[in-house]
């Protein structure tokens, strides 16, 4: 089996590329930070392959994934996890420019690539990671939150053409919570760490599952926050960033 985890530097995709080689995954590994996915490289048993992408340079990354899954050959697994986000209480156009550029084009410009490849070999799953915080609107963080609506909406929408189509091809989104990496940068409440998270959305992909809420506790909580009326999740959504 092999599989490829796009932003496997630190935090979610890490633990995920980890997860995937210990149960047998030769694995390619993306990120800008090349030492790191060198260390990570040593760390993993099977066979991996390293690609640098930054995904603000959206021509230059279509060209890296091509090029990725043509060196792989046969691919079953792509999981789309590259994120980024601030509170920008000021709306400093250049943070959530990153935002909007890694978390929506970015991530849009891979899922075509690897959805092409994907009917040709005529199979295959990707995965993508959205956030509890793309239910609602959040007051300084509205450009992720909505960036984060993006991912799911898409999800849905192309497993949605693949039924319609007749493809081989599932379509899993995971909406972490809180996981203790440095996006969220030291937040404390119920963060899971990044192994107990990838081993939870390892368990998703085995099952194919079309959404998935890591941890599963937070499964309830997306049920609330959908439920509850504007003002009341106002109220609680200061204590809920990220
Ligand atoms: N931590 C949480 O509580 C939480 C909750 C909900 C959703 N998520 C989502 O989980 C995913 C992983 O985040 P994390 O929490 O593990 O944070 P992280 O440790 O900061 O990891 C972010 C990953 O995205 C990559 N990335 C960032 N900017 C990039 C760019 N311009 N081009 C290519 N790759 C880029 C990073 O690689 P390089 O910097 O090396 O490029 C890194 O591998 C994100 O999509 C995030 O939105 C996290």
């Amino acid at each position: 089996m092999k599989a490829v985890v796009i932003g496997a530097t630190s935090g979610i995709g890490r633990a995920i590329a980890k997860i995937l080689a210990v149960n047998g995954y030769e694995v390619g590994i993306t990120g800008r930070r090349m030492e790191l996915l060198e260390s990570l490289k040593t760390e993993l048993k099977t066979k991996s392959y390293i690609k640098f992408m930054d995904l603000m340079q959206v021509g230059n990354t279509i060209n890296a994934m091509k090029e990725l899954l043509y060196e792989m050959g046969p691919v079953d697994l792509v999981v789309i996890n590259s994120g980024t986000g601030y509170i920008n209480e000021n709306m400093e156009w250049y943070k959530d420019n990153e935002t909007i550029g890694v978390n929506i084009t970015g991530f849009t410009a891979i899922a075509f690539v690897v959805s092409k490849f994907f009917m040709k070999q005529g199979y295959g799953h990707i995965v993508g990671i959205s956030s509890i915080a793309g239910i609602r609107g959040y007051a300084d963080s509205s450009v992720y939150c909505a960036s984060k609506s993006y991912v799911s909406t898409f999800l849905q929408g192309i497993r949605h053409k693949f039924v319609k189509e007749r493809h081989n091809i599932a379509v899993t989104d995971i909406a972490p919570g809180f996981v203790d990496t440095a996006l969220v940068r030291g937040h404390k409440f119920w963060v899971a760490t990044p192994e107990k998270a990838a081993k939870q959305i390892f368990s998703a992909i085995k099952r194919k599952k079309r959404k998935a809420y890591i941890t599963k506790r937070w499964r309830l909580i997306a049920w609330a926050i959908k439920l509850i009326p504007d003002s009341v999740f106002y109220f609680f959504s200061k204590m809920l960033i990220l």
